[in-house]
């Protein structure tokens, strides 16, 4: 438990100990020389949307998203309402408006949201949270990038995030997406350092993996012409056996659990997937 958290199991046992009625703390004057408290790390996406675009530059969206829609086209899909789920500033979205498809984004950050929005001024995005999203209508593909989903950090929440996109896809609409798994994140993240300097930002990645919850951890450092700031993030690794699960319980069928990027064999040792489903074609009578 953090130090500045009240000790909830402490039972007050003299009128002293016990909490001054709620009202409004009084306004205290800060003592002559003393230290300012530390600002809190910003949350997850919200300062580094501004510097995003320049650490991910080099990603390969387009293989990506070529491999997306090779799977989605496989599964029957040929153009119709298509969902970026955790789009972010939308560079997973901007080569879909490319072939003239009919994408639409979600994000939980409205900071990388307005990125998205800047950069791809006729596509609509929408703020929502992967285990809660409720949208208009239903898409024919859903699909999700870069270890988006990996941000679900317990099975309650992915099986919630799947029950959403069950919900809102067409009778034998495609989901597809990646996933990092736990040895993934083990393997990569333990002790890992990511460094470098992209455009005019500095950045320094710290990542650790906490063998006890399972999490893992990345403390971003970002250095700024407009300040420094650290966000830090967690993850939780999916494999196979999980995912299938998961994704079945929301009474989508799992056609294809493949090797992230190339699409191989997973074997024991894939360290991020590629995962297909698909809604049932007719509702159960
Ligand atoms: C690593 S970024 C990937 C963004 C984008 N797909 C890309 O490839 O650049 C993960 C994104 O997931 C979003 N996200 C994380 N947890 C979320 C949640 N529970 N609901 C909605 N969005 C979430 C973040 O705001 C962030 O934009």
């Amino acid at each position: 438990m953090p130090a500045h958290e009240p000790d909830t199991d402490a039972t007050p046992d003299t009128e002293l100990d016990r909490a001054p009625a709620p009202g409004p703390e009084p306004e205290r004057a800060p003592e002559p020389g003393s230290v300012p408290d530390p600002q809190p790390d910003p949350a997850p996406f919200t300062a580094l949307a501004r510097v995003y675009d320049s650490i991910m530059a080099d990603i390969e969206y387009d293989e990506w998203v070529s491999f997306v829609l090779q799977a989605a086209a496989e599964q029957g899909f040929a153009g119709g309402r298509v969902l970026d789920l955790g789009c972010g500033t939308g560079n997973a979205t901007r080569p879909l408006v490319g072939l003239g498809l009919q994408v639409e984004g979600l994000d939980g950050s409205e900071e990388m949201l307005a990125v998205a929005r800047r950069k791809l001024p006729g596509v609509t995005f929408h703020r929502g949270d992967f285990t809660s999203f409720e949208l208009p209508g239903r898409y024919a593909l859903v699909y999700s990038v870069f270890d988006s989903l990996n941000n679900l950090l317990t099975d309650e929440a992915f099986l919630a995030m799947a029950r959403r996109v069950r919900a809102h896809l067409e009778p034998g609409g495609v989901f597809v997406f990646d996933v990092n798994t736990p040895v993934g994140l083990r393997g990569l993240w333990e002790g890992g350092v990511a460094a470098g300097l992209a455009d005019d930002v500095y950045y320094r990645w710290e990542h650790s993996f906490d063998e006890a919850t399972g999490l893992a951890r990345v403390e971003a450092y970002c250095d700024t012409p407009q300040g420094a700031f650290t966000e830090v993030h967690h993850e939780r690794g999916y494999d196979a056996d999980a995912v299938r699960r998961l994704l079945s319980a929301a009474g989508l069928e799992v056609v294809e659990v493949s090797r992230h990027p190339d699409g191989g064999a997973p074997g024991p040792y894939a360290e991020r997937l590629w995962v297909v489903a698909r809604a049932p074609t007719a509702a159960p009578g």
